[in-house]
This record gives C-alpha cells, sequence and structure tokens, in this order.
C-alpha cells in the first residue's frame, strides 16, 4: 500500500514538504500584523509558549496517527477506533476543514497572481490607488486567472507525493528563504527601519488580553496546519526509521522563524518608506494589508530608487508571498484527495479531477461575494455584522474549528489510542524518546491541560465570532 500512496523521499523532503505547508499567507500576512498590533515581543512571547508547550504535542500526535496507519484523517481515525465509530466523524472534519480553507485561500491566491501580473507589466501605480483592490476583487476576469492557477495547482497534485509535492517544496522553500533574507536585509539597511524595528520588538505588556491569547492560539494552529488533518495525511507519507520528534522540531522553528523574519520585513520596510506611519492604521485585516497598503508603501519607494526599482522590490514581494500560498494550497488539497484514493478507491487522476471540479463549484460563488454579486457580498450577517460567502467560509474554518480539530486529536490519542499506542509510534526511529522528558510531557499534558485550553478558546471564540459576546469578560 504504501507504494501506491506514495512516500516522501527522506526526512528532509518531509520536513521540507511540511514546513511548505505551515509556511503560508498566515506567515508573510497574518502574523506580523498580528504580532505589532498585539505588544510585539510580548505578544511573541505568547505565541512561542503556545508553540513549543501546546502546538508541539498535537503536532507530533497528528504525525504519529497518519504513519501508524498509512491512511488519510478519516482511515486514522478509524483504524485506531478499531472500526467504524465515531471519531470516524473527526476524521471527517478533518477532509471537510481543509477542503474549505482550501477555498477562501484559493480566492486570496488569484489576487496575489492578478497582483503579480500588474507589477510585471507596470502598473505598480494602479494597484496603489485606493480603488485597486474593489476593482480587482470585483472584476469578472478573475476567473481566468482563476482556472490558470487550479491548472497549476492540479499538475502538481498529479505528480504525487514525491513527484509533486516534494519536488516543489524542494526549489520553493530555499527559495523563499533566500529572497526572504535578502529582502530582510536590505530594509533593514534603510533610514528609519530600526523605528519599525522598536516597534514590532519592544515588549507591551499592557496589550495582552483574553482575546489576544484567543487569536495567539488559533493562529499557532493555522500557521502550523494544524488541526485539520495535513499533518495526519503528511504522517502517513513519512518513513518509520524516521523520527518524528526532531522532524515536528525544525518544521516548528522554520513555521515560527519566517513569521518572524517576514515581521522584520514588512515592519520595518512600513516606517522606512512611510516614516509617519500611524499604527493603528496597520489594518486589522491581514489581507486588506497587503493587497491595499503594501503596494502604496512600495509606490514610496520611487523616490529612492526609482519607478521600476520599486516595480521590482514589489514584485520580489508578491512572488515571495506567492510561492508561500501556494505550497500551502497544494497542501491542503492533498488531504481530500488522499482521502478520495485511500477511502474511494479512486486513482490519483480522478481524485485530482473530481477534487477539481468539487472546488471550481464553491470558489465560484466565493470569488463572486467581494463585490460581484450583491447577494452573495451580503449574504447573511450575526453578531451585528453583515457577512460575506467568503467571510463566513474563512470565520468557521480558519477563525473557529482548529482549536477544537486540535482537541479532537488530542482526546483520541489519549483517551482511544491511549498512550502505549502513541509511544510506542513516537518510538519509532527514536531511541531515546522512552523515558524522556518530551514523553513524559505529552503523556501528562496531552490528555489534560491542552484538551482544557483548546476547548475553552473554541467556546470563547463561538461566543465572541457569532454572538458577541466574552466568555470571559476580558
Ligand atoms: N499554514 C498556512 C499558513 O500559515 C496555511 C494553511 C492552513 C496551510 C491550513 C494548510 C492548511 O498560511
Amino acid at each position: 500500500m504504501a507504494e501506491d500512496r506514495g512516500q516522501f523521499s527522506s526526512k528532509l523532503g518531509f520536513i521540507l514538504a511540511a514546513a511548505g505547508s505551515a509556511v503560508g499567507l498566515g506567515n508573510m500576512v497574518a502574523f506580523p500584523v498580528m504580532a505589532s498590533k498585539n505588544g510585539g515581543a510580548a505578544f511573541l512571547l505568547v505565541y512561542l509558549v503556545f508553540i513549543v508547550l501546546l502546538c508541539y504535542p498535537v503536532m507530533m500526535s497528528e504525525i504519529a496517527m497518519g504513519r501508524r496507519t498509512q491512511r488519510n484523517p478519516v482511515g486514522a481515525f478509524t483504524e485506531i477506533a478499531g472500526g467504524n465509530s465515531l471519531w470516524r466523524w473527526a476524521g471527517k472534519l478533518a477532509i471537510l476543514t481543509p477542503f474549505m480553507i482550501a477555498v477562501f485561500y484559493l480566492v486570496i491566491t488569484v489576487w496575489l497572481v492578478v497582483y503579480l501580473g500588474q507589477l510585471v507589466t507596470g502598473h505598480l501605480d494602479y494597484l496603489a490607488t485606493d480603488v485597486a483592490f474593489d476593482e480587482v476583487v470585483s472584476s469578472p476576469s478573475l476567473f481566468v486567472y482563476l482556472l490558470l492557477l487550479m491548472a497549476l495547482i492540479f499538475v502538481i497534485l498529479l505528480g504525487g507525493v514525491k513527484g509533486g509535492i516534494e519536488r516543489l517544496a524542494r526549489v520553493l522553500m530555499p527559495s523563499l528563504v533566500v529572497m526572504l533574507l535578502a529582502l530582510m536585509t536590505f530594509v533593514l539597511t534603510l533610514d528609519n527601519a530600526l523605528a519599525g524595528v522598536r516597534y514590532y520588538l519592544i515588549p507591551d505588556f499592557s496589550k495582552l488580553n483574553g482575546s489576544v491569547i484567543n487569536s495567539a492560539l488559533s493562529h499557532a494552529f493555522f500557521s502550523l496546519s494544524l488541526g485539520m488533518g495535513i499533518l495526519i495525511t503528511y504522517g502517513s507519507y513519512f518513513s518509520k526509521r524516521d523520527n518524528i520528534a526532531s522532524a515536528t522540531r525544525l518544521v516548528a522553528v522554520a513555521d515560527t522563524g519566517i513569521a518572524f523574519f517576514a515581521g522584520m520585513l514588512i515592519i520595518p520596510a512600513i516606517f522606512v518608506f512611510d516614516p509617519g506611519t500611524n499604527t493603528e492604521d496597520l489594518s486589522t485585516s491581514s489581507v486588506s494589508l497587503i493587497f491595499s497598503f503594501l503596494p502604496k508603501i512600495f509606490v514610496l519607494m520611487q523616490a529612492t530608487f526609482g519607478y521600476v526599482g520599486a516595480s521590482v522590490f514589489a514584485t520580489l514581494f508578491f512572488t515571495l508571498v506567492f510561492f508561500a500560498a501556494l505550497t500551502s494550497l497544494v497542501s491542503i488539497i492533498e488531504i481530500p484527495i488522499a482521502y478520495l484514493i485511500d477511502e474511494w478507491g479512486f486513482s490519483r487522476k480522478k481524485a485530482v479531477t473530481f477534487q477539481a471540479a468539487a472546488l471550481l463549484l464553491l470558489v465560484t460563488p466565493a470569488t463572486m461575494s467581494l463585490g460581484m454579486s450583491e447577494s452573495l457580498t451580503a449574504f447573511t450577517n450575526y453578531a451585528g455584522v453583515s457577512k460575506s460567502v467568503f467571510d463566513v467560509i474563512s470565520d468557521v474554518f480558519y477563525e473557529t474549528i482548529l482549536p477544537f480539530g486540535g482537541f479532537l486529536v488530542c482526546m483520541f490519542c489519549a483517551y482511544r489510542w491511549k498512550f502505549s499506542g502513541l509511544s510506542e509510534e513516537l518510538a519509532q526511529g527514536d531511541e531515546n524518546y522512552r523515558g524522556s522528558f518530551l514523553e513524559k510531557y505529552i503523556n501528562f499534558s496531552l490528555g489534560t491541560v491542552i484538551p482544557v485550553i483548546l476547548f475553552l478558546v473554541f467556546l470563547n471564540t463561538v461566543a465572541l465570532k457569532y454572538f458577541a459576546y466574552n466568555l470571559f469578560g476580558v
């Protein structure tokens, strides 16, 4: 079976592919904005504590579930549970979630493609106008770009795990790191960059409150591609001979490192090109930051580097974000594909075609819900806010469901699989695992503190997001 499903060729291949999934719009865009708005280094600290104490054990558990069963999330939950049980539904949720995330992620990535097209044809000045973003997202020509992008993604996915996903990650991930570090170094040498660094890194603990802590946790899950079956599926392609704990550590470090460096690029850049930056202006929405705000900043570079120089810089930046988004998208769509191959007996080709059609069906209304169609734009409202189809999907599947998915994984591993099974899998390829501090920590926390925190955060998000009610009052 392992042959049919494909396997990463090495531990490095796995790490690059998992990091390719983890590093995406969440790192390049959402993290820097969140960190700078929520107390700079203070937020970073909370985020790091969550990653180390809470996310790391959940990541390892997901990978172990996948590797033990060599199956997709539904197969993994069912097999370990010993047959058809309610746990199968936890697996189904871990198929539905990435599928729905793929819908809104695709919509945003198409905008990136349009922006790249505009930049290389010399239209940076247009992108910097106030109307550009609204015009781009409501233009029917988006569908042409959407089809092109989907064709690219599905060709990659046809190549399977080794030929498609791993090969893509092997090229794009190192390029991304090099480009990111080069751009960051360049920005840090410019005047006034230090003001940005200061703003980003000086801790302001007064900004921390309950909702900041909620979003730090949900974002940590999103950023690590956790709580939605991705790591279960990738774990199923991970060799039995390799060490899960160390591979996981590297993925987490790479993801957090890139988020951190993206912050060191974006925030100082904003201060360099607009020294009068009012930090309250850093928009609340991560998406609108790169699309409406950054082109304005790049345009300011003209004074120093000329129009062409500014356009080159902007193109490089958007290419970087596009690479990150592409590797993430491929990983998200692989989950339902692995499910169709394993559980429905589809060939890879048939599964890929089926997925493409299903996605197109949902991406179309989501794309049209940003101005193109009125009824899809003002689709519904809750907690006193009008929501489009796009907003609903992103609220439910990005902001709400992931901690719940993590909660299910913890409960499952702790109480159904039991620690003996989990430990046995984690000890494979890792002779130091048995008796280690890590094993003791996981066995203590995975069935107690971690699921409690995840569940509380989930409940509070539901209360806040859909009923405008803060359970904990802070
Ligand atoms: N982790 C990716 C990011 O930070 C997004 C992602 C979410 C990828 C879910 C896969 C699954 O942008």
